[in-house]
């Protein structure tokens, strides 16, 4: 039995990555959406019928636990995938609360990317009114991020580009915190460490998911130490030339070579 991972593309592979190193006595079923990535951009309807389908297929392959890597999908589908199959579902979401509570101390402000479906969602607002009580949550969506990634761009002046110029209205002074609030981002958390300032923290969701991974594995009892971190990947396109670009990624996170 498998722990199953699921994302448009390849963003995914970040938390599948964290996963395999927290627990790595457990077999991975990798499923990215090709036929559909991004769904950043997309209508919320269109994703949701995107996601059940998908999600549907890799349930034919016998799942004990399914990671949502995907805020987007997250915030579009995980009560509905609850209400649809029995087993333990671990969503993301973007990593605001944390983030808030360690800027609380030093005053300043909190800069969430994610994709512009995500912040449009309820879910989002919900999240930043429940936890933002003192205003210094700003929000930018990145959709070509996810267009670079899915092309593995990760040419430092392409990028060096890129960020300087969607940052360039910020007083990146006023900022303590950057959260990664899209499964794609961490692929260049190397890359934005070196253009922003020393002093602003860039945080992610990864570890706080495989942690509520783990200890929903525990209370559903399902057994840890019965694989041996293997990882089947699919793709809805079922493309090989995809499947090759997921191995040939995720080897670039596990060597730390972004
Ligand atoms: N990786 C996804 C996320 O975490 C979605 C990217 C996309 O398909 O636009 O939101």
């Amino acid at each position: 039995m498998t722990i199953g991972f699921f994302d448009s593309g390849i963003g995914g592979l970040t938390v599948l990555e964290e996963s395999l190193r927290r627990l790595p006595a457990q077999d991975y079923l990798y499923m990215a959406d090709t036929l559909h990535v991004p769904y950043g951009p997309k209508a919320e309807d269109e994703v949701k019928s995107y996601i059940m389908d998908t999600v549907e297929k890799m349930m034919a392959e016998g799942l004990e636990a399914l990671v949502v890597a995907c805020n987007t999908a997250t915030s579009i589908a995980v009560n509905e995938l609850r209400e649809r199959y029995s087993l333990p579902i671990v969503g993301m979401e973007p990593a605001v609360k944390p983030a808030v509570e360690m800027n609380r101390a030093t005053g300043k402000r909190v800069l969430v990317f994610a994709t512009a479906l995500t912040l449009q969602m309820p879910k989002y607002y919900a999240l930043v009114s429940r936890v933002d009580d003192g205003g210094i949550v700003d929000s930018l969506p990145l959709p070509e991020l996810v267009q670079f990634c899915e092309a593995l761009q990760f040419d430092r002046k392409v990028l060096g580009d890129y960020f300087r110029e969607k940052l360039s209205g910020y007083d990146l002074d006023d900022y303590g915190i950057v959260v990664l609030g899209c499964t794609h981002y961490p692929f260049y958390t190397n890359i934005l460490q070196e253009i922003l300032p020393s002093h602003i923290q860039i945080v992610n969701g990864n570890a706080g998911t495989i942690r509520r991974l783990s200890a929903l594995l525990s209370r559903y009892g399902v057994a840890s130490g019965r694989g041996s971190g293997k990882v089947k990947f699919m793709c809805t396109g079922g493309e090989q030339a995809y499947i090759d670009k997921m191995q040939t990624a995720l080897t670039l996170l596990r060597e730390n070579k972004l």
